[in-house]
This record gives C-alpha cells, sequence and structure tokens, in this order.
C-alpha cells in the first residue's frame, strides 16, 4: 500500500501512509488511538475506499472495491468490532453468504456446514458446538468463531485486528500456535495490537503509525519496546508511581459482599471496599469476576447473599436500583453494555446522568450537557471531531474512553472497572491509571477487574484473587507478587 490517503467528515484519519506485507511474516501494525490502523486496513480489505493511492498485490495493482473482493483475492479481516451476527449458530455464522446448498434444492445443508464448522474448530482444539447460537457465547469464544471464519476461507493475508482482546492466556497460547502454523504455510498476517509483548513474541516486522501517518518500519529483533513506543507517541511517557498504601484499614467501608452465589458461576463470594481504595479482583477468565460485577450491579440476579452499602443492607434488583445506589459498572464488553452506537459523543457520555441536567420543567440543560461532556472529551483525550460525531465512527480505543466519561460523569461513590484498559494504547492506559489514582483522591472507592498482572499490581492498595467462583486469597499491595496472584488464581477447591 502506497501513499494512502483517507479523509472522515471532519478527521484526516490517513495521510500518505504506507505499508507492505511479505508471505509467511506476521506484521505487527501499531500506533495510539485513533493512529488509523484500523482504517488502513479496512481500505486494503474493500471496507472503505480510499481517497489516493495504490495497492499492489502479489505484485499487480489492485482496485479493491469490496470486502467480497478482498475475500476472493484471498485477504480477510477479523475485525475489532465483532461482526457476527446474534442469533445465528456459530455454523451459520462462519459460512454466511456462502451456504452450501443441496442438489438442485434452495434448502440450506444445515448438516454440511455443521460438519465442516466442526473440522474447522476441531483443527484449531476450540470446543464449540457449531449448533450454539453466538449470543450464547462468551466474548472470547466469538472471538475465536471469528477467527475460525477467517481460517474457512483459506486466506493469504489475514489480518487480526486486536485479536486478544478478549482471549484467556491459555486461548492466547492457542492462537499464537495457529499464527505460527499459518507463517509456516506462507501466509501473511497482519496483527494489530496494544500490548507491546505481543510484538515481541508473535511479530516478524512491527510498522508504527501515528495521526494517520507512517513513522518507520523494523524488524522486531533489531528495536526495543521503548523505542517502538517512542515512535508511537513521539514523546517519552513516563508511567505513573505506584500509589501509596499507609492507613488502609481504618478507612470507612462502602461496600461489602457477604456469600453471594449464583449457579455454579459465584460459589461464595464475600469482600469488602474500603473508600478511596482500589481494589484489584485478579484471577484467570472465567473465575466468575465479570459475573460478581454483573450481580452487585443488578444485571444478573443473585441466588442468594447480601449486599451492604456504607453499612446498610440493600437489595438491587436492576442497573437501576444499583446506580441509585451510587453504584457504577464499566462493563468489559462496552459495545453490548455501554454506548449507543448510533448516539453521538455528548449525549453517550451524559445519557447515564440525565437527571442531573433536567432544569425544573424537566428539560435538559444542553448547555450544561456540553461543558460537561466537553470536560470530559479534554480531561480523557477522547479523539473526537466533535462532541456531535456518532460513537460508532470512533476508533476502538476511544469508544471505550467514553465509556469511561460517561461513569465519572454519572459522580458515582462506587465504581466497578472490568478491564478498564482494554484496547487502550499504552499513553492512553497511563492517562487511564492517572485519573483512577485522581478519583480515589476525591473519596471515590474502586473495584477494578483486571487480566493484565502488572496493571493490578500497579493500580491496587489491595487484591482478592477468584479461582472457580470462589474468592481463594487476599494480599495486601506489599505482599503481592505475580507468583503470589497466579498461585490463588489456579487455587481450586
Ligand atoms: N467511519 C468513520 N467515520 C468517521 N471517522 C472515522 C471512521 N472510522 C474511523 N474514523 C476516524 O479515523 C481515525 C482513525 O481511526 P481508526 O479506527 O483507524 O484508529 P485505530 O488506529 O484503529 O485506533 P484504535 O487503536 O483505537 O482502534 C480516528 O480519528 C477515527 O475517529
Ligand atoms: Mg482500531
Amino acid at each position: 500500500m502506497e501513499g494512502i490517503d483517507k479523509k472522515f467528515p471532519g478527521v484526516q484519519a490517513l495521510s500518505k501512509c504506507r505499508f507492505d506485507l511479505r508471505a509467511g511474516e506476521v506484521h505487527a501494525l501499531v500506533g495510539e488511538n485513533g493512529a488509523g490502523k484500523s482504517t488502513l486496513m479496512k481500505i486494503l480489505t474493500g471496507v472503505y475506499s480510499k481517497d489516493n493511492g495504490k495497492i499492489f498485490y502479489k505484485g499487480k495493482e489492485v482496485n479493491i472495491l469490496s470486502p467480497k473482493m478482498a475475500q476472493e483475492l484471498g485477504i480477510s479481516m477479523i475485525h475489532q468490532e465483532f461482526n457476527l451476527i446474534p442469533h445465528l449458530t456459530v455454523a451459520q455464522n462462519i459460512f454466511i453468504g456462502r451456504e452450501i446448498r443441496k442438489g438442485i434444492g434452495f434448502i440450506l445443508d444445515e448438516k454440511e456446514i455443521n460438519k465442516r464448522t466442526e473440522e474447522i474448530l476441531k483443527n484449531m482444539n476450540l470446543n464449540v458446538d457449531p449448533c450454539t447460537k453466538v449470543m450464547n457465547l462468551t466474548v472470547a469464544k466469538q472471538q475465536m468463531v471469528e477467527i475460525a471464519k477467517a481460517l474457512s476461507y483459506n486466506s493469504e493475508v489475514l489480518i487480526m485486528d486486536e485479536p486478544t482482546g478478549a482471549l484467556t492466556e491459555s486461548e492466547i497460547e492457542e492462537l499464537f500456535r495457529i499464527i505460527n502454523q499459518l507463517r509456516q504455510k506462507g501466509v501473511g498476517i497482519v496483527y494489530i495490537t496494544h500490548r507491546m509483548e505481543e510484538i515481541k513474541k508473535i511479530a516478524d516486522r512491527v510498522t508504527v503509525l501515528r495521526d494517520g501517518q507512517y513513522i518507520g518500519t523494523a524488524d522486531v529483533k533489531d528495536i526495543s519496546i521503548d523505542q517502538i513506543i517512542k515512535m508511537m507517541v513521539g514523546r517519552e511517557i513516563y508511567e505513573t508511581s505506584q500509589i501509596s498504601t499507609s492507613d488502609n484499614d481504618e478507612r470507612e467501608i462502602v461496600l461489602e459482599v457477604k456469600n453471594l452465589k449464583r449457579g455454579n458461576v459465584i460459589k461464595d463470594v464475600s469482600f469488602k471496599l474500603r473508600k478511596g481504595e482500589i481494589l484489584g479482583i485478579a484471577g484467570l477468565m472465567g473465575a466468575g469476576r465479570t459475573e460478581v460485577a454483573r450481580a452487585i450491579f443488578g444485571a444478573d440476579p443473585l441466588d442468594s447473599g447480601e449486599i451492604y452499602v456504607k453499612g446498610k443492607r440493600v437489595h438491587i434488583k436492576s442497573p437501576k436500583d444499583a446506580i441509585s445506589h451510587g453504584i457504577g459498572y464499566l462493563s468489559e464488553d462496552r459495545k453490548r453494555y455501554g454506548l449507543v452506537l448510533d448516539m453521538d459523543v455528548e449525549l453517550n457520555i451524559v445519557l447515564a446522568s440525565l437527571e442531573r441536567f433536567k432544569g425544573l420543567l424537566g428539560w435538559v440543560k444542553r448547555d450544561k450537557t456540553k461543558s460537561e461532556s466537553q470536560m470530559r472529551v479534554d480531561e480523557l483525550k477522547i479523539k473526537t471531531p466533535s462532541l456531535q460525531q456518532k460513537v460508532k465512527f470512533l476508533s476502538g480505543g476511544n469508544q471505550q474512553k467514553v465509556v469511561i466519561a460517561k461513569w465519572l460523569t454519572q459522580d458515582s461513590d462506587i465504581l466497578i472497572f472490568d478491564e478498564p484498559t482494554r484496547g487502550i494504547d499504552v499513553g492512553a492506559k497511563n492517562e487511564i491509571y492517572k485519573l483512577l489514582n485522581e478519583l480515589t483522591r476525591r473519596g471515590k472507592s474502586i473495584i477494578m477487574i483486571s487480566s493484565e498482572l502488572p496493571e493490578i499490581l500497579r493500580m491496587s492498595h489491595r487484591i482478592i484473587v477468584m479461582c472457580e467462583g470462589r474468592v481463594t486469597g487476599e494480599l495486601s499491595a506489599a505482599e503481592a507478587t505475580e507468583e503470589r496472584i497466579m498461585y490463588y488464581a489456579t487455587k481450586r477447591e
């Protein structure tokens, strides 16, 4: 790809951008949120048209006009936003648009697509029933189905846009195994990621974009992560120091949960959250952390257990109840629960707190919603041409920042952050860490669920660890190490 320009209303997403891919290499494509990574690859796959520039495929100039055309050439993309259709089965999703038909009839051969899907999944060592509806799968499993779908096209170029965002350690290992297999077969793989350590682990070369421009390409073995980060942000980043952890035990308990139980996902969970603290919840994917968060937030019903807010027993039956008790929840699956994609940035930010912006007659005060949402946009450095941009047009990471902005505006005393920095670039990650610290200084209490141990260790005053629906350990910031956390995270009953 050479000299690629792309302008969206109000945004020059790419200017004179370039990229090249060799057969049999894994080429990492990195850059801050909004740098233009997804856009560049969507141009390559015919999702967007370019304003200028040329694309050469196997030495010949090509004009890729549609995703179908890209697919026929052998170029597939696994998108950052899932494109699966929730009420169709896994097999139907994989074979959509090229259903195998029986004989002369027009009846979809369910049996055949199920059989073929089973083969693909088996090849990936993936334990999913082809007949399951996609909406009943976890985010991680949906992601794997996306990969299976791309693989089913026998692509020669495979683009993965942040594929590990929602995967467990073992699923990531599995994915890397598949990537290595494909590399050996000569498939060229574009790998978009915000996790710097993955570049070292899986990629042969790395290309950096910044503000829609090409910054450079290097062999991974010749470049350090620090150098890559510097190319990405164009400046040095200073890490926020670890937070102080003194006199934590004397602070007021703002939230206490006792013996929470729900089905076999939450077996027995009790813990306390103190004012102004960040309580980290560590554990492997599937340990039940998100389920606990959802239960406290009233998104799922509990079978039994008690919840106390500032010492008073509360009965939370719905998210609305939770919000009225001052509890906010930033869900891990932002697309599904956090945003209204067709609404603009401003409305998404103020939506959960409209009451606060109403005047005497119940009218929403637009000047207030405007100034407050503008403040959040500045504070979180959300990259958007205006407050009136629909959130579906923001880059993935910037959409996540909008969800964070929404809960900050809600002004809840207790905030549950589920994987708050997933998909967020290194620079913005630091901004979010600073913000969490700032919130605790303002007296907010935070529960932070994270699968990234360095993040948990750096941010938490106290850490509880879960395994298979139970709390298996508690560590103070001083005691906590990766090894200790992993010990409890794998401690089965
Ligand atoms: N369909 C669209 N309409 C308008 N603007 C868009 C559209 N798609 C992307 N943009 C804008 O183009 C710029 C580049 O976005 P892109 O999604 O390519 O970033 P990215 O590098 O993939 O970021 P992230 O790491 O957050 O996913 C951003 O400013 C984004 O808001
Ligand atoms: Mg993107």
